[in-house]
């Protein structure tokens, strides 16, 4: 839901969503998100590479992926469910939160990324998507 608030304040502008967003009230953006967060997770179709699920099985432990997103990854209040989404879209949000380009994003993600190569990020990204 707050995303939703972010992009239509410009504090987090997407392109793609702007025209979407502009004129929705705060009700509209209520409502949408208790749809959305209805609707079962679809998982993602992508083919996914054994060896790099399990170099991000590792690094997410060690990093500790679990103590916000939860075990499942299924996450839970502000932080998202990372389970079953795509790998494309990980891949880029944590690179943008790496490089500072996702703009008005929750900081905390981007100190758990700092410093990773974009091989680590995109191990993580199989990882999560294999969850
Ligand atoms: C200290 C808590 C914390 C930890 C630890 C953490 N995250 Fe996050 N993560 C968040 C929050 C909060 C957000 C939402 C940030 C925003 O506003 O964009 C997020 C967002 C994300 C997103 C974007 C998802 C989306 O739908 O846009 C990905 C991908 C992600 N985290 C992956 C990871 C991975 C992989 C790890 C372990 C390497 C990790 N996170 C560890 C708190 C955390």
């Amino acid at each position: 839901m707050n995303q939703l608030i972010l992009m239509r304040e410009g504090v987090r502008p997407v392109e793609a969503m702007a025209a979407f967003v502009k004129d929705l009230k705060d009700d509209d953006i209520v409502a949408l998100a208790g749809y959305f967060a209805q609707q079962p997770p679809k998982r993602t179709d992508e083919a996914l590479d054994p060896a790099r699920v399990k170099a991000g099985e590792a690094l997410s432990t060690q990093l500790r992926c679990a103590s916000c997103h939860l075990p499942s990854l299924g996450g839970h209040e502000q932080m998202p469910r990372l389970a079953g989404q795509r790998v494309d879209y990980m891949f880029d949000a944590m690179k943008a939160y790496r490089d500072n380009t996702r703009a008005g994003a929750d900081t905390q993600m981007s100190a758990v990324v700092y410093g990773l190569s974009d091989a680590q990020i995109d191990a993580l990204a199989h990882y999560a998507a294999s969850r």
